[in-house]
Order: structure tokens, then sequence, then C-alpha cells
């Protein structure tokens, strides 16, 4: 029996809980183990579903950029391309104090930020975990919440210097809140659906901006609403803030979508509102409802479908189920108990933890991918630790390959929606940066070069023209900016109409 070997780490979940592991390896006999060839035999039935051939991916580019003209042309579609008053770029000399509200997947966020024109900015913040809870009851309620926190934040900010808010000093504020909503103006936004999991009642189809106001009046701040905006949003307009060259902005975290500057000319469902038609206006597109209902384009597993079939929406957000953070971990989890059930993994051994629906966070898929060790100690860790489950060699490099497997396959659909912008802007031959976020972006290792890697699959060398970075903070830096921007506006007399 070859020496067992130690070794050490600790890593971050998404949940906040920062986990130390120490491990050693195990080859113990006395467990019946899956073979090295019954893996493997596996693996190539899982490469055959997971993979995306260039030529399926051109094919989903094609429905996609048809769906997004559709979405502007007529109103209330699947892929709405919501039109968000946000008109044209930054100039980079928006100046001033402004507060930002971040209502996402997982956390809300409290901003104090200052732009010192030139692309430069000052924060600082204070973040909030959402309880499940929180994320479930009356929507009312959530909205107390956050202009409580506001409350406390402007309470413990207010003083002199820096990064401080002065005593008495009113000041405008930008919401993001991050789910599909439908503006009139800038200040407002119907709720159409909540989506990560959020379902919070008596919310979908209200004007949250409204409500929040209420909840807003009911602390009294010194704070004016000034904007309503989504994540996307924000951070093409903070990432062109720094970067000129951004036309897109992507996330790719606990939820997936894009935003990024239409001619309104070109969108003609708002034709009758008298826009003048040499304007720009940021398009929130929602694009994670693509493909929702019919699901007529997207390579669906069987997975895709429990996890589908078993979500608090069933049917919506086709394309966000099969990319963002909030399911991969599931899709393989769903993968290993199907395992599990024909026999193969874990024989002997106690799988309930395991059987636990989303017990299997996404971090994790990015810690198998990350471990470096050939033992794939992490992948040890990971098992014993959180699913008290005894592996080997072979195993954990099956798991490791079906991690990559279904990461892949999220970063190349996230290309054949960011080529189907590309393609319907014509941006391919001048190229764009695409400022893109989220916790799938900025952790998951190797996630931007299969996108781009994508992108090339899809428009060949040109591809390479197409190029993501790390976005600026939209929720926070975008959406001050957009406040500064949206102030000017109306202090010029121009508050819907260019
Ligand atoms: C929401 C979008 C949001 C995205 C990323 C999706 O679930 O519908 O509004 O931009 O998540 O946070």
């Amino acid at each position: 029996m070859p020496a067992s070997r130690r070794g050490s780490g600790s890593f971050t979940l998404t949940t906040g809980q920062t986990i130390a592991i120490h491990t050693r390896t195990q080859d113990e006999e006395d467990l019946p183990h899956a073979t090295k060839k019954t893996m493997a035999d596996h693996l190539r039935k899982y490469e055959s579903l997971f993979t995306l051939t260039p030529q399926r991916m051109r094919m989903i580019v094609e429905a996609f950029t048809e769906t997004l003209e559709l979405g502007l042309n007529k109103p209330n579609q699947i892929v709405p391309m919501i039109p968000t008053y946000v008109f044209g770029w930054p100039t980079g000399q928006e100046k001033g104090d402004f507060l930002a509200l971040d209502l996402g997947g997982t956390n809300l966020r409290v901003c104090l930020v200052t732009l010192q024109g030139e692309g430069k900015f000052e924060i600082s913040q204070t973040k909030y975990r959402l309880t499940e809870e929180q994320k479930q009851e009356d929507g009312q309620k959530l909205f107390d919440f956050c202009a409580e926190c506001l409350n406390t934040f402007v309470e413990t900010n207010t003083g002199e210097g820096a990064g401080q808010l002065k005593p008495g000093q009113s000041l405008p504020l930008g919401f993001t809140f991050s789910y599909p909503c439908s503006q009139e103006r800038i200040d407002h936004g119907e709720l159409i659906r909540w989506t990560k999991g959020f379902g919070a009642g008596n919310t979908e189809g209200r004007d949250v901006a409204e409500m929040f106001k209420k909840s807003l009046e009911k602390y009294q701040l010194p704070i004016k609403l000034t904007a309503l905006i989504n994540d996307t949003t924000g951070t093409l307009i903070a990432s062109h803030y720094v970067n000129p060259k951004t036309k897109i902005a992507v996330i790719f975290g606990t939820g997936c979508n894009a935003a990024y500057m239409e001619h309104v000319k070109d969108i003609a469902k708002i034709e009758h509102l008298g826009i003048d038609a040499g304007a720009e206006m940021a398009i929130n597109c929602e694009w994670g409802a693509f493909d929702s209902f019919e699901h007529e384009h997207l390579p669906r597993t069987k997975y895709d479908t429990i996890v589908d079939d078993t979500s608090n929406k069933p049917g919506e957000q086709a394309f966000e189920k099969l990319i963002s953070g909030r399911y991969l971990g599931e899709i393989l989890r769903l993968v290993l108990c199907e395992l599990i059930d024909e026999g193969v993994l874990f024989l002997g051994q106690n799988t309930y933890k395991l059987e636990k629906p989303y017990c299997f966070d996404t971090a994790f898929l990015s810690l198998m991918e990350s471990d470096p060790t050939d033992e794939l100690l992490m992948v040890i860790g990971i098992f014993t630790h959180f699913f008290a489950l005894e592996t080997t060699l072979a195993e954990r490099q099956f798991f490791r390959a079906l991690a990559k497997l279904i990461g892949r396959r999220a970063a190349r659909l996230s290309a054949c929606g960011i080529a189907a912008i590309v393609s319907k802007m014509g941006y391919l031959e001048e190229g764009c940066s695409v400022g893109a976020d989220g916790s799938l972006y900025n952790k998951y290792p190797g996630f931007a070069d299969r996108v781009h890697e994508g992108l090339q699959d899809i428009f060949g060398d040109k591809g390479r023209n197409i190029v993501t970075y790390h976005a600026e903070d939209g929720s926070g830096v975008g959406s001050a900016i957009i406040a500064a921007m949206t102030k000017h506006r109306k202090d010029a007399g121009l508050y819907l109409h260019v």
C-alpha cells in the first residue's frame, strides 16, 4: 500500500463560511470502489452530454440574435430587452457624493461613493448577508430591511473627513435591484419576476421603486431615490467610466445577464415615446430568460431538467440555469446521485449528506478544478469534510473532470450570449471590450479563458477582437455614476427625453 500523504488549506464558500481542511490520502482496500475503467467509461458518456461543438454554438448564437431583435421590437417578450432610460455614456467628469444600495442574489451592500472626475472615485461600504427567510417573506419587509441598513450606514458614516457624510447632508441614491423590472422611467421599475431563488410575496407585478420609497419614509432618511438600476447596466456604465472601449457588460454570478448601449432608433417598441432617434440608451437584456418555457435551442441534459422542475420557477430562466453559480454545483450533485443510484459510487458508504438538494456549492467545482496536488487532496477534503465520504484517486479524477465539463459548458454558453450581442451590433471587425463581473467570472479558474476560446470557436480568429476583462464595481460605482448622470439630466430639464 502506498504511503499516505497529508495536505491542508482553507477556502471560503459562497455562504461566507471559511473552512480549513486537513487531509491525508487514503487508498484503503476495505470499501468496494469504482474502478478506473468504470469511471473512464462514465466520463465518456458525460463528455458527450456536456460538450458543445462550435457548430452547435453558432446555431445557438443565431437563435439568440433573433431573440434579442424580437425583444427590442415587441413588448413583453421572453427576453424582455428592457430600456433603462440611462442615456448614453458617462463623460468621465461626473463628480459628487452618492449613496448606492445593492440588493444582489446573496448580499445587501450599502456604499458611499465619491466620484472625483477623470474616471476616479473613492468608495466606502458595508455588506449585510441576506437570510433565506428574507428572500421569501413579504416584499415590503425586505425593503424595510434595506432602509434599516441604509439608516445604520448613514448614522455610522456621518461625521467629518473623507468618506464621511456631512451632518444634515441630503444625498441622491442609486438603487441596484438586479431582477427583471420593466421601466417607464429611471426611478421606476415593475418587477416582472423574481429570479435567483427569491420569492418574496406581494412584489411581482409591483413598482419596487415605490415600495422602497415607502420604506425610506419610515426612517425619514435624508435620501432621494434617483435611479433604479440593474447590476449589468451599472457595470456597463462603471466600466466605460474607466475604460471607454467597453461596449457590453456581463454578470456571471448567482445569476447571469448582460447590458449594452443601443441606438434609440433600433428600439422599435418605444418609438411611440418620441425620444430623439439619434440618442443611445442602455438595454438590460435579461438574457437569463433565453429559451425559457419552449426549450428549443439550448442543450439541456436530464440533470438540467431536474434542476428546472424542482426550482421555485420551473420553465423560467432557462439560459441562466445552465450557466450561473446558483445551479452548477447542483447539476454536478445530480450526476453523482445518479451514479450512487446505479451502484457505481460510494458503495457501502452512507451518502445521505450528498442527497440534500443544493448542498454541493459551486465553489466546490472551482476548488476541485484548481486543486494543484497529484492526489487531489482538496477533493478528498471536500468529500470527507462535508459529505463524510471516502474516495479513490480514480473517483476524484472523475469528479474533477466532471466539474470541468460543467464549468466549460457554462463558459461556452456565456460566449454564445456575448457573440449574439456582438453580431447584432456589428462589433466583430472593430472589436470591443466586455466588462465582466460576478463570482463565476472572478473566481472560477479558467472561466474567462474558456469564454474567449468559445468566442474563437464561434467567430474564428476574429473572435480574438472581443475581449472580456474584470469590470468595475457596477452596483456601487456604476449606480453612483448613473445617479450623477440622472441628476445632471434633471437639472438640465431633460428628464425622460433627450
Ligand atoms: C437577474 C438579472 C441580473 C442577473 C445577475 C438575473 O437572475 O434576472 O437582473 O442582472 O441575475 O445578477
